[in-house]
């Protein structure tokens, strides 16, 4: 167990984990004073993977999970037969009656009402907690900066107040620094990781879920088109270079790598998860698209100003500078292929590839 504790930090030496300020002695010992000596325990794995029927469960909190990514995070711990010994999950909604909060309720969560435009609902949703997955959901109405940025810091500051001792955030890559300035307008990507740095440098142990392009997307506003050409075939039409790659995920499969963390967070402390299935190039994406669906789709790449006429008036900037992070500078940056391989390797679980995923959920062209 310690030399597999020992390989992973090791591995864990990446660029973006190189840039994190270690913690001075005066502050590790604040931060130990702060809490309870049995969470500090707890978090080592030879307790908490030995102990478990002894030992009382930590109490994960999931901001979102009625949602994608906290749905799966839920999911994934309620039906494991280890975690669910560790963790006693509390899943927050806005509104408790829902037939998705009615599910997590019957698969055991305990199902809390908290919305984070109120920072007087807060409190009781993370009263005793010890690991938090937070999340914030872009605005794509505008001023998403200014909203994720209230909402997160308040879950964080009340998280840490309440005594959390983890917390594991959906992040983002972040392409203002990525691109060195170029690329001012992706703000949904950069809020996310803009908070990750507020929360590195807080007195609380931490992750960072990063999820590729949901797979989720090509049922949606990825979705192939028929082609102009009138001849039964489709085009999957964006201002990608036929080599351009995407790293895809199968948003519900998020907890794949969240549980990962929870199985053993002491050795995952300050990683960051660059989660997808795989990277797929526009060509390799528009083959598995006619293979599942038995029609011709092909990739066409679109002229810059004609893409950016079809984007919604409200997120046009944002959302045609997050299709040049991915064209130009990778969807995690220069370092994409290293960092979705090591956080695959990470993954507890089998992942989904993209033609799986497509043939599960039925999908097809009419
Ligand atoms: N689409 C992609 O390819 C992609 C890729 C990477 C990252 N992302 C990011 O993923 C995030 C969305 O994640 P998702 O797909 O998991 O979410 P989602 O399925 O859209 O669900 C949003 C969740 O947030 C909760 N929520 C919304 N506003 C809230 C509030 N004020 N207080 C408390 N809870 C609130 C909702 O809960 P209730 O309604 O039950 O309260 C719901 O569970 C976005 O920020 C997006 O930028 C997307």
């Amino acid at each position: 167990m310690v030399a597999r504790c020992k390989d992973i930090k090791r591995t864990l030496n990446f660029p973006r984990m190189q840039s994190l300020q270690q913690p001075s002695l005066s502050q590790l010992f604040a931060f130990g004073l702060q809490q309870p000596l049995s969470q500090n325990l707890l978090l080592h794995p030879r307790f908490s993977k030995n102990n478990t029927t002894t030992m009382a469960k930590q109490r994960l909190v999931v901001f979102g999970a009625t949602g994608n990514q906290g749905g799966s995070v839920s999911r994934a711990v309620l039906d494991d037969p280890e975690l669910s010994k560790r963790y006693a999950v509390r899943a927050i909604t806005r509104d408790t009656s829902t037939a998705k909060a009615q599910d997590l309720k019957s698969r055991g969560a305990d199902v809390v009402a908290a919305d984070l435009d109120d920072p007087f609902s807060l409190p009781a949703a993370l009263h005793g907690a010890n690991f938090v997955f937070a999340i914030t959901a872009t605005s794509y109405e505008g001023h998403t900066r200014t909203i994720e940025t209230r909402q997160a810091t308040a879950l964080i500051d009340e998280a840490i107040k309440q005594g959390a001792s983890y917390i594991i955030w959906s992040s983002m890559s972040h392409p203002a620094k990525i691109s060195s300035g170029k690329l001012a307008h992706a703000v949904h990507f950069d809020v996310k990781a803009e908070i990750e740095t507020y929360l590195r440098a807080q007195p609380v142990k931490s992750a960072f879920f990063a999820p590729g392009s949901f797979m989720q997307n090509f049922t949606t506003m990825m979705a192939p088109r028929p082609s102009p050409a009138n001849d039964g075939s489709y085009v999957l039409a964006n201002v990608q270079r036929p080599e351009t790659r995407l790293p895809l995920i199968d948003v519900t499969e998020s907890g794949a790598w969240v549980s990962a963390i929870l199985a053993d967070p002491e050795a995952y402390d300050g990683a960051f998860f660059a989660a997808a299935e795989g990277l797929y190039s526009q060509v390799e994406i528009a083959e598995v698209l006619s293979r599942v669906s038995g029609k011709t789709v092909r990739h066409v790449q679109v002229d810059d100003e004609v893409y950016k006429g079809y984007l919604p008036e409200a997120s046009r900037e944002m959302l045609f500078e997050m299709n040049l992070l991915f064209r130009e500078y990778g969807y995690y940056g220069e370092s994409m292929e290293r960092d979705v391989q090591w956080a695959k390797e990470q993954a507890r679980g089998t992942l989904t590839g993209l033609e799986g995923f497509l043939r599960r959920i039925g999908w097809g062209l009419e």
